[in-house]
C-alpha cells in the first residue's frame, strides 16, 4: 500500500453520533490519510434505531464537514468485508470504561478471525467523554436533560423533537 494511502474505518451505529464519537473520528483523521466512518444500516440489528441510517449518516457528515479526509457511508455487510472493499488497513474504535473492553475484545476476535490482515486499533476516550454513550444521551433527551454540550447542535434539536416528552 502506498504510504499516502492509509485508510481506516471508524464503524458504529451512531444512533446518534455524540461528541465522544467525533473526538475519536477527529483523532483518527490525524493518524490516517483517509478515514471512512461506516454507519451500520441494519434495521433489525439490536432493535430499532431512533434515527434512520440516512439521518445518522447525515448527522455524522455535517459534524465532520471540516475534516477534509473523512467520508461517511452506510454499510450493511460484514465490517471486515466493508473495510476490505474500501482498501482499509485498520478499524479504529474508541474505548471508554472497562465495561467496553469485554464487548470490544469479542468483536476484535470475531473480526480478526474473518480477516487477520485488518488491524483493530483502539483510542482511549478523552476523559470528558469517558461516560458518554448514545443510549445515555437518548435517556437524557427523553426526560428533558441537558445534552447541549454532548452532541452536535443539529443532533440535540432532532433528539428533543423525536424523544422529548
Ligand atoms: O458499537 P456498535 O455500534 O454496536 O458497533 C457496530 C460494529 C459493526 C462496529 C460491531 O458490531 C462489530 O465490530 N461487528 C462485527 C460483526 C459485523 O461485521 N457485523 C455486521 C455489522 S453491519
Amino acid at each position: 500500500m502506498a504510504p499516502d494511502n492509509r485508510v481506516a474505518i471508524c464503524p458504529g451505529t451512531f444512533d446518534p453520533v455524540t461528541n465522544g464519537h467525533l473526538d475519536v473520528i477527529a483523532r483518527a483523521s490525524a493518524m490516517y490519510d483517509k478515514v471512512i466512518v461506516g454507519v451500520v444500516n441494519l434495521p433489525w440489528r439490536k432493535g430499532r434505531t431512533v434515527f434512520t441510517a440516512e439521518e445518522r449518516v447525515g448527522f455524522v457528515r455535517n459534524a465532520t464537514r471540516d475534516l477534509g479526509n473523512v467520508d461517511v457511508e452506510p454499510f450493511s455487510n460484514l465490517l471486515v468485508d466493508f473495510a476490505r472493499e474500501r482498501g482499509a488497513m485498520a478499524i479504529v474504535k474508541g474505548l471508554r470504561a472497562i465495561s467496553d473492553f469485554e464487548y470490544e475484545l469479542e468483536m476484535n476476535q470475531l473480526n480478526r478471525r474473518q480477516d487477520p490482515e485488518i488491524e483493530s486499533v483502539y483510542l482511549m476516550a478523552s476523559a470528558k467523554y469517558s461516560f458518554l454513550s448514545s443510549s445515555g444521551i437518548k435517556e437524557l433527551a427523553t426526560f428533558g436533560g441537558d445534552i447541549d454540550d454532548l452532541v452536535p447542535e443539529e443532533v440535540a434539536g432532532a433528539l428533543k423533537e423525536r424523544l422529548g416528552r
